[in-house]
């Protein structure tokens, strides 16, 4: 029998998180080409299936598949560390909020940026995001809430991405905030988001999720639903800022309107746990660096959904607010220590079950013989380290499509 031919051969890896049944036991070398995985097993035999054109030694490294984040906010253009200040002396989000600082404050300052400065400062959050092992991410506008505004922050986000040969699922999040201007009169904003802005982001193809903040000081369940029932019919998968600080039934809409997925959840309902295991569908986002951030004592009831068999994702939510971080390995630590997670199910968040809230699990998320070979070299000994540590980067190697990246 002829070997097939791969390009390259990694092999040497003290084990392969894969999510993948058919993986032989102790396999510790991949093979790829054509920017695919086309073989996982022991390197002896993969030398015997594939006439591998390189190797590549990964030296005892875990080798694990790219990271997704399915939710982030990098559309921003600077950050609010001052409020941070604030926060440590008192004053809550909330507060900040409704004193025009907050994510009305981040909107200013994008709306000031010129596209063609806003690129650069997108790029860099994407380019940490990829030097912490994202390869895939869902990434939000909504810094921008006028048409103008926010089909600029959608254009760098994908720019910014393609530059950098991450893959980006985009999501518009006009409705995250009613911006300052229509403060006395909220339902005219709403009325542009249905009117105007999805639309446009449609018809110019700039995003496939639409997204809304359903929150006190943001936007009333009554609004959510208007605006997510407008975008449905537009052909916009959903994804739902829910039960943050207050239960208000954004998740048991985001259910009954077949959401992909409903996300913070730290103020979930018994009615909201129920709505979201009956779906079996609509994903629960978890966004354990947040709480900490914003030192709530509250936190989303993780277990209670997984045990319920509610499927989910773990993300940073990285953003200048309320989670500055763009490692998902610290947002795995989080999972692990205040949502209660072990590492398989942290792992399992950050790269499967985040690929497949996105509808990406064909080709990300895993390893399996077809995946796209986007692959992690973690300097862990073993899969129970993810999460473990914190503040310290694991990722040695990111490859994105087989190649390696410069990070
Ligand atoms: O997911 N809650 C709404 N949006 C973000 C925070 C945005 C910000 O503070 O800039 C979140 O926490
Ligand atoms: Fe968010």
């Amino acid at each position: 029998m002829n070997a097939a031919s791969a390009d390259l051969l990694l092999h040497g890896a003290c084990s392969i998180v894969s999510w993948w049944e058919g993986a032989p036991e102790g396999a510790d070398a991949l093979a790829i080409a054509d920017g695919r995985v086309v073989g996982l097993g022991l390197a002896a035999e993969l030398r015997q299936r594939f006439s591998c054109a390189r190797e590549h030694d990964v030296q005892g490294a875990l080798l694990v598949p790219g990271f997704v984040d399915a939710h982030t906010h990098p559309v921003f253009a600077t950050g609010r560390a001052e409020e941070f200040d604030w926060r440590a002396q008192g004053v809550d989000y909330l507060e900040i909020a409704r004193r025009g600082g907050g994510i009305l404050s981040s909107v200013r300052a994008v709306r000031e940026c010129a596209e063609e400065t806003l690129q650069p400062i997108v790029r860099e959050h994407l380019q940490r995001m990829l030097r912490h092992g994202t390869t895939t991410f869902e990434g939000k506008s909504g810094y921008g809430l006028t048409t103008e505004s926010e089909l600029k922050s959608l254009r760098v986000m994908h720019q910014a991405a393609e530059e950098l040969g991450m893959t980006l699922s985009s999501t518009f999040l006009g409705a995250h905030m009613v911006p300052a201007e229509f403060k006395e009169a909220p339902e005219d904003y709403l009325e542009i988001l249905c009117q105007e802005m999805l639309p446009a982001v449609q018809e110019q193809g700039l995003a496939t999720s639409a997204d809304v903040f359903i929150e006190e000081g943001a936007f009333t369940l009554e609004m959510g639903r208007r605006y997510l029932e407008r975008a449905k019919e537009l052909g916009f998968a959903l994804r739902i800022h829910a039960d943050q600080f207050h239960a208000l039934g954004g998740v048991e809409l985001g259910v009954e309107l077949g959401a992909s997925s409903v996300d913070h959840l730290e103020e979930l309902s018994d009615a909201g746990l129920e709505a979201l295991a009956l779906s079996g569908k609509t994903f629960a986002g978890l966004l354990p660096s947040m709480p900490h951030f914003l030192r709530m004592t509250t936190d989303a009831p993780a277990r209670r959904m997984l045990q319920a068999g509610v499927p989910y994702f773990v993300a940073t939510d990285f953003n200048p607010g309320s989670s500055y971080t763009p490692s998902l390995s610290e947002a795995a630590h989080f999972a692990r220590v205040r949502l209660r997670m072990t590492a398989e199910e942290a792992l399992h968040g950050v790269t499967l079950g985040a690929a497949a809230s996105l509808g990406l699990e064909a080709q990300k998320g895993h390893l399996r013989p077809g995946a796209d070979a986007d692959v992690l070299a973690l300097d862990l000994p073993d899969h129970f380290h993810f999460g473990y540590g914190f503040g310290e980067n694991p990722v040695t190697t990111v490859w994105l499509g087989g190649q390696a990246v410069s990070l």
